[in-house]
């Protein structure tokens, strides 16, 4: 969440973000399903909205005539002061909103959600029909794993999550810049060097949130049989942290003196909190950043993004953790092999296309003033979307000849989809049935699927009270034990 609100920008910025566009047809959003309760925000409201008239937009609708998205999640709405705001994307308007006396409104086009505060058993039902579904989720599948199944995913028309299938990826969130990777330069390999006759492992570990999908201390404890770790965070701790270093309640690990400390290590252990491919946070950049060899685990396709193809250390190229350690430790004893893993801090060695164009061409910014966040970004994504289906559709029903209905769109498994979690070391057979990983994620995982086919179940009966979660699950369950 850090990441959100240290990009935050007021809306006035996104103007600066909009382009010229191509002049846009009023679109009516008649729905005959629809329905307008009593309750509906009243023109009066709309008339006081805050807005500000883009300069490259041509969408001249008033206020009244646009389409709405609702923030579900409100705690997330992008804008402030206020609950309403009209916003002026690159090729459309929309008015955005928290109030959820709109939800039912025909002229909701789409709901927006959080996926860690989203709950099957919270869902905004009925669904109607000219609705879609808007997921924004940049934080670790582990805070929810509803959305890593397929019947929880496809729910949603629109993503925003980690994966680069998604339709708006946020898979370099954690990376601010180019500059981030490349300075400050590392500390020598000298002072390394002497670090490590004065006492200090090869292995730096840093890690106090324990119990985790990734189940990352089983296989660290592994690999500390073969290799010396220094450990400094409440999990797996085997020394204390440095006196100047002991109030961390405040820190974000980026401060000076802590980055001083840890840069003299010349391996961390930079291991995801949950595994998912495209999932990864600092945990992988920082040590880049500090110039120190990250040896990772998380995404399992995480080369695609590093700097170069000698830049990281990935725990999955190795078949054990004393395989890992021995190749640690012919790195630790040969300066010339170990200073190859450095060599992307010199500017010209970051040669990573992939890498580069992707930080040249996301349209959002972290800590970026001059960008939009990814919040409002997505939102405009959303809202230029919806404009667009919502004139095909009007075309559509204006001249069916000529305008076929425009297709469904969905998410599928590619826009999240993160396995069920396994053991970080070993067999799980050979796991204590005691263990508190075991007992704790296998069964969230499954009890999440159950959550989602539940959510499927409410929305296929057109269900209006998302309170009949357990009833539709109950249901499923006694008509799959029938052999149904
Ligand atoms: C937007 O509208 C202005 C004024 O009507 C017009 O001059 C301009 O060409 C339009 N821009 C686009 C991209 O259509
Ligand atoms: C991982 O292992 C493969 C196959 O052994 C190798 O080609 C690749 O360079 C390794 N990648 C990294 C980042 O170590
Ligand atoms: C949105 O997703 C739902 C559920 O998957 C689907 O039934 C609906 O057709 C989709 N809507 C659009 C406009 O694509
Ligand atoms: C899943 O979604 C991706 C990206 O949106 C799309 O390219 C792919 O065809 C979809 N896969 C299936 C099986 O529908
Ligand atoms: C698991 O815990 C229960 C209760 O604390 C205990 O009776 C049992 O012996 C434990 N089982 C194992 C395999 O440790
Ligand atoms: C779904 O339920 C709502 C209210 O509960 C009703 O207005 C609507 O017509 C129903 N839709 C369908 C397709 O049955």
């Amino acid at each position: 969440m850090m990441a959100i609100w240290g990009g935050m920008v007021p809306c006035l910025l996104l103007a600066l973000f909009c382009r010229l566009c191509g002049a846009q047809e009023p679109v009516e959003t008649v729905d005959g399903n629809a329905f307008l309760p009593q309750s509906a925000l009243t023109d009066i409201e709309f008339a006081t909205v805050n807005s500000y008239r883009g300069p490259g937009n041509n969408d001249s609708r008033s206020n009244k005539e646009l389409p709405i998205l609702l923030w579900w999640s409100a705690g997330l709405f992008p804008h402030f002061p206020g609950d309403t705001e009209r916003i002026d994307c690159a090729r459309s308007s929309c008015l955005v909103t928290r109030n959820r006396k709109v939800q039912l409104y025909r002229r909701t086009a789409s709901i927006i959600f959080y996926g860690t505060d989203f709950r099957a058993y919270e869902a905004p039902l009925p669904r109607l029909s000219h609705q879609t579904w808007a997921l924004f989720h940049e934080e670790s599948p582990m805070n929810n794993y509803v959305l890593s199944h397929g019947p929880g995913i496809r729910l949603f028309n629109y993503t925003a999550t980690f994966r680069r299938e998604s339709d708006y990826p946020l898979t370099l969130q954690w990376l601010p810049s180019l500059e981030y990777l490349l300075h400050p330069p590392s500390v020598s390999i000298a002072d390394k060097n002497r670090w490590r006759r004065a006492g200090l492992a090869p292995v730096l570990y840093m890690q106090s949130h324990c119990d985790v999908p990734s189940d990352r201390d089983r296989y660290v404890q592994e690999l500390m049989k073969y290799i010396q770790v220094d450990s400094y965070g409440k999990c797996l701790n085997n020394k204390p942290l440095p006196k100047h270093l002991e109030d961390t309640s405040t820190a974000t690990g980026e401060e000076r003196p802590f980055m001083n400390f840890v840069a003299r290590y010349k391996f961390h252990l930079a291991l995801e909190n949950g595994i998912c491919p495209d999932y990864m946070t600092e945990k992988l950049w920082r040590p880049l950043h500090q110039g120190c060899v990250p040896i990772y685990r998380g995404s399992s396709s995480a080369a695609d993004w590093l700097p170069n193809d000698h830049s990281a250390i990935l725990v999955d190229n190795f078949s054990s953790p004393r395989e890992l350690a021995d190749y640690i430790k012919a790195l630790d004893e040969n300066d010339e092999r170990y200073a190859r893993y450095l060599e992307f801090k010199t500017p010209r060695k970051i040669t990573n296309v992939r890498l580069l164009d992707e930080l040249q061409t996301r349209e959002w910014g972290v800590n970026d003033m001059s960008k939009p966040n990814y919040l409002n970004g997505f939102e405009c994504f959303v809202c230029d979307h919806e404009n667009e289906r919502l004139a095909a559709e009007r075309a559509h029903r204006r001249n069916p000849g000529q305008h076929p209905r425009p297709l469904p769109k969905m998410a599928n498994n590619s826009h999240m989809g993160c396995p069920l979690p396994s053991p970080g070391y070993g067999a799980i057979e050979n796991i204590d049935p005691n263990d508190s990983w075991l007992q704790m994620w296998p069964q969230d995982y499954w009890q999440s699927l159950d959550q989602a086919e539940g959510l499927e179940s409410m929305l296929r009966h057109n269900e209006s009270d998302p309170g009949r979660l357990w009833h539709h699950i109950q249901d499923m369950a006694v008509r799959r034990a029938r052999g149904q």
